[in-house]
């Protein structure tokens, strides 16, 4: 496999980053995951934009401008042939002596972008049975809509979810209403039909999946309410899934240990995820 890194395209066994990378050292770095279809990158342009925003909010200058760096996933993909899977790209605020405030003067910053396969019927099969997710607080810190890899608390929510025999964990806030997975957006259908997912505040990820999947639910002419939702909706719907580049739409059939409905996959989430290659990036 190739990584690209700083300029560099190297295999993996000699592709590094140096012990004083900031992103390393204090996760002073942020990350895109984009879903590769057919060889091409899905929503390229959307990525490239939460990517700025992210930079942005932690001052940070764009390493390239976006079309080059788009160039360098493409380039990426194809030094590994992949037809189907995720490239991930990661920006850092360079390398300096371990030292908190950002590095006077500035130094150049840290690309890495690599790219893996994934075989579609892997997801396929999940999506076909539906997957388990269980429930947990919502420890992490108030600006989870910058896509920093600062992800300790989701590592550890999704580790207990696997533990648990499921394939997601969903964190709850203090007011008992569900953010978001710790790698995906949340979802459900209520008992009326409307189509529940919660704002796109600070305190989830603005899913380049959720706002796709949200246009084309209303091209569909579904109701679509944007509000946060309790476990007890859950309880209480008709359906729930969860959506990201790395699952797309991926029907819930069990949350703590519950079965939601029939224990099948709702005919929305299964419409979802069949329509949802349809759209223009
Ligand atoms: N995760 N919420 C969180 C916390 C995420 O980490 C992700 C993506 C999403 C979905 O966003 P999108 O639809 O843009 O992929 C929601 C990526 C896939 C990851 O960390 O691997």
């Amino acid at each position: 496999r190739i990584a690209y890194v700083n300029g560099r395209y190297l295999p993996h066994g000699q592709a590094g980053v140096h012990i004083e990378d900031r992103g390393f050292q204090f996760a002073d770095a942020v990350y895109e995951v984009c879903e590769v279809k057919d060889g091409l990158l899905v929503d390229e342009g959307r990525h490239l934009q939460r990517l700025t925003r992210s930079l942005s909010e932690i001052r940070m200058a764009e390493p390239r401008h976006p079309a080059a760096l788009g160039a360098i996933l493409r380039e990426v993909v194809r030094r590994n042939r992949v037809r189907n899977g995720i490239v991930y790209l990661q920006v850092t605020r360079g390398v300096a002596p371990r030292n908190h405030p950002f590095p006077n003067p500035e130094v150049a910053p840290g690309l890495i972008v690599t790219a893996r396969s994934i075989n579609p019927a892997e997801g396929r099969e999940r999506a076909r049975t539906g997957i388990a997710v269980i429930t947990t607080p919502d420890n992490r810190w108030e600006r989870v809509d910058i896509k920093s890899v600062g992800l300790l608390p989701n590592v550890l929510a999704k580790q207990k979810a696997r533990e648990a025999g499921a394939f997601e964990a969903w964190f709850i806030d203090e007011n008992d209403y569900i953010t978001e997975g710790s790698s995906t957006n949340a979802w459900i259908v209520t008992g009326e039909g409307v189509l529940v997912t919660r704002p796109a505040d600070h305190s989830i990820l603005r899913g380049v999946t959720r706002m796709v999947v949200l246009e084309t639910a209303e091209d569909l002419g579904m109701t679509v309410e944007e509000r946060p939702f309790t476990l007890a909706e859950v309880r209480a719907g008709r359906e729930a899934f969860i959506t990201a580049s790395s699952t797309l739409v991926m029907p819930v059939v069990k949350v703590d240990g519950e079965t939601l409905g029939d224990g099948l996959p709702g005919p929305v989430a299964i419409r979802l995820r069949s329509v949802f290659h349809d759209h223009a990036d």
